[in-house]
């Protein structure tokens, strides 16, 4: 037994091996055997079809050649070409036989995806050049001889794109989807409604388009944006005119991808409010706008559901909805209703007492029942996030598991509901995909490639069941921090390479090596196509730790095993000849490193730049609840992201710290590094107090200051070092505590909400 298993296991490495080092293509096929040789395609290329849907995916393909070969091969329904396409029944659903000789090529598949998915294949073993939108005169359009078998592991492999906070153009749109195509993704979900814009044309309801679908520009990112002030007038928008959901519907279907709606409801949905406000409760006391950015209380405002007449508007927005959307499935949100104005509603209450509903989660359940059953009445399938198991679930729901790591998705499989993994912790590509220093500014939180490619979407302690409910998985590129299709891919590429991986590809299958091997071949086909993909993965992260004697030490990493790392000490800039980075070293006096990441003699990464300076707390041991309150005495400063790793945080609580400074030490002047980031609820504390001790028992205090609200409240992010000059303190444990400023004040971004407090530094003097 033990020896079969041994047996299988080599043959399975070996076979990985073999196909590892020459088949490029993403997602990886199931199984494929390399042979000797290339079959060339060339102006006399045939290829033979046996129906009219075989006929347009071979179109599609073969258009490329048009446009960047000069030639076109010929395509009929025939029994005999070069490349011959051909139904075997047998074959599982989207799954294809590709057999690729010097003579010719073979093509089977059960369905039209399958052959759609084939030549997507090919598409990916012919040269970069074959996505240009210019005519590549010198190249040689051929493929490497082999055979594949391949098929998915999911049936519902998706991307969600967020067209609500930024606006994309259709034209930007379809080139998404023909990549997502090739890439094997068979699920576009469009995020169309939420407070920041309205993106689809109802007809019966103009002002949806004329006011949902524009909001005031504003050059501050997302979180920091102000809403809406009296007499301005919106300038920033835009909206998909029914002939448009049409054509992008329409372009995907050729594609195999189906197309999913998200109407949000009850909450995100400001830019409806704005234009019907009677739709909200009554109990709304503010004028309604459309939010440019994360909108603070206002965000509160939602569909009232004790009205009527919010019923029959959503009801006949979801008609033209389903007209439009051939898919079988409509996503109705449901996540993230603050429900302040509902719990002050006068008809919200009558509505409860007439149901019978004993708090507002119920309500929520009753309004998301109403409308699940009225989707169900027209024969589609309702989707929603998974804060709908708050509540009592609608019938036969599909639930996209998005918190932290999706769990609650799986209350919803207890109750036997199909659902999605789109968890926020790996799949929603808003998060940062490297070191922080070197990204555009958006949420906290980092996804690196890798993260992506490891996940794994069934648990080890889910119940067996589940994993029969599980749909697939979903990519969530969620904008509120783009402002262009540029800044779009940024964000999505390379990732979206990964979660396709990941959704087509059996989990046993996997090897992150292989995988960089092959995204390197299929990253320049992104780039003929125009997109900005991210090198993130070139990039050094670093982790500076104290080491409890005055010194710190410096580890560096990078996610690409394939890359050196080399540095200089000296201030100057690393070059491939620079020392190699090894292994951990020590500091112990005031250093520059400079690093980057070298392939082959080329640089591949940014250079890091840690400026390690030294003070009498630098190196020394921190204790405190925090954990990662190392980073206080490790020598580098944090940048104005408070997210970056360099900042030891406390929330919604007063706290303290002490460092040991090894021996008694005379102490003239202390600075600690504070930051205000108001629109993350970030802000420096109330009062901080600096005492020292020589027993660690016993502390006497030497300096404290306090601030008052309004420089605790600033509007602003920005470091604010709080200094405290002139001492004469002696002692070998320096203690700070501080308060927390307690709930951000009425009319801040983060109005209601705790407070965070970070320090990235302690300097002793
Ligand atoms: C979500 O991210 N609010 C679904
Ligand atoms: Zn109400």
């Amino acid at each position: 037994m033990k020896r079969l298993f041994l047996t299988t296991f080599t043959a399975i490495c070996c076979s990985l091996l073999t196909w590892a080092a020459t088949v490029t293509v993403i997602p990886a096929p199931k199984s494929a055997t390399m042979g000797e040789g290339f079959f060339t395609f060339d102006g006399s290329t045939k290829i033979a079809v046996e129906n009219a849907q075989q006929l347009k995916a071979a179109q599609l393909f073969a258009s490329h050649f048009g446009q960047t070969a000069g030639f076109l091969p010929a395509i009929g329904i025939d029994s005999e070409g070069d490349i011959v396409l051909s139904t075997d029944t047998t074959l599982p659903p989207e799954g294809y036989n590709l057999d690729i000789t010097t003579n010719g090529i073979s093509i089977k598949a059960a369905d039209t995806a399958g052959f759609f998915y084939a030549l997507q294949t090919l598409r990916q073993l012919l040269p970069a050049a074959f996505d240009s939108s210019q005519l590549q005169p010198h190249t040689t359009w051929q493929v490497p001889v082999m055979q594949i078998e391949d098929s998915p592991r999911f049936g519902y492999r998706s991307l969600m794109v967020d067209v609500a906070r930024n606006f994309l153009p259709k034209s930007d749109l379809l080139k998404l989807i023909d990549i997502a195509a090739m890439l094997k993704i068979n699920k576009l979900h469009l995020h169309l409604v939420d407070d920041t814009g309205w993106r689809i044309e109802i007809k019966r309801y103009p002002k949806l388009m004329q006011v949902g679908a524009w909001r005031m520009h504003r050059d501050e990112v997302f979180p920091a944006r102000p809403n809406q002030r009296p007499g301005e007038v919106p300038n920033e928008g835009g909206y998909y005119t029914q002939d448009d959901i049409r054509d992008i519907v329409a372009f995907a279907a050729e594609r195999q991808i189906e197309v999913i709606p998200e109407i949000e409801m009850p909450a995100h949905t400001s830019s409806s409010l704005a234009a019907y406000p009677e739709l909200a409760c009554p109990s709304v006391d503010a004028p309604i706008t459309v939010l440019p950015g994360g909108g603070g209380i206002n965000t509160q405002f939602i569909y009232c559901a004790g009205n009527d007449s919010v019923f029959t508007f959503l009801k006949n927005v979801l008609d033209e909805v389903m007209q439009l959307f051939p898919s079988k499935y409509i996503h109705l949100g449901g996540d993230e209703a603050v429900k302040t104005y509902w719990g002050r509603c006068p008809r919200c209450k009558a509505r409860m007492e007439a149901e019978h509903l004993s708090d507002l989660e119920d309500l929520q359940g009753y309004f998301m029942q109403r409308m699940s059953d009225y989707v169900r009445s027209k024969g589609k399938i309702p989707m929603g996030w998974d804060e709908l198991t708050n509540h009592k679930l609608p019938d036969d729901i599909i639930i996209y598991g998005w918190r932290g790591f999706g769990e609650a998705a799986t209350k919803a499989a207890d109750q036997g509901h199909k659902f999605i993994m789109t968890p926020a912790r790996v799949l929603y590509f808003i998060r940062y995909q490297g070191p922080q220093w070197f990204e555009p500014y958006t949420y906290f939180g980092n996804i690196t490639l890798k993260d992506v490619y490891d996940y794994e979407p069934i648990r080890p302690n889910w119940k067996p069941e589940y994993a029969n409910l599980l749909m697939g998985i979903q990519a969530s590129m969620w904008t509120e921090f783009c402002r262009s299709a540029a800044d779009v891919h940024h964000q999505l590429f390379p990732r979206l390479l990964a979660a396709a991986e990941v959704a087509w590809c059996q989990p046993n299958t996997k090897d992150w090596y292989d995988f960089l091997q092959r995204i390197d071949v299929q990253l320049p086909r992104l780039q003929m196509m125009g997109i900005n993909y991210a090198h993130s993965m070139f990039n050094i992260d670093h982790k500076l730790t104290p080491n409890g004697k005055g010194k710190t030490t410096v580890e560096m990493s990078c996610i690409r095993p394939d890359v050196e790392i080399r540095y200089t000490t000296d201030g100057t800039q690393p070059t491939s000849t620079s020392k190699l980075y090894k292994k951990s070293f020590d500091l112990n006096k005031a250093t520059v490193v400079k690093a980057s990441t070298f392939k082959d003699g080329k640089q591949m990464g940014e250079v890091l730049t840690l400026d390690v300076a030294f003070n009498k707390a630098t190196g020394r041991n921190v204790t405190s609840d925090a954990n990662n309150d190392y980073v206080i005495t490790n020598g580098l400063r944090g940048s104005d992201r408070h997210s970056d790793f360099e900042w030891a945080g406390w929330y919604a609580k007063d706290g303290s710290f002490v460092i040991d400074l090894g021996k008694r030490t005379s102490i003239k002047h202390i600075v600690l590094g504070c930051i205000n980031n108001s629109s993350m609820g970030v802000h420096i504390p109330n009062e901080i107090s600096i005492s020292v001790s020589n027993d660690n028992k016993t502390f006497k205090q030497v300096a404290s200051k306090s601030y008052t609200h309004d420089e605790v409240f600033r509007t602003r992010t920005a470091i604010e070092d709080a200094v405290f000059d002139n001492l004469s303190a002696n002692g070998r444990y320096v203690k700070v505590a501080f308060t927390n400023p307690g709930k951000c004040p009425k009319g801040d971004f983060k109005e209601g909400q705790d407070t965070w407090i970070y320090f990235d530094e302690i300097i002793v003097e």
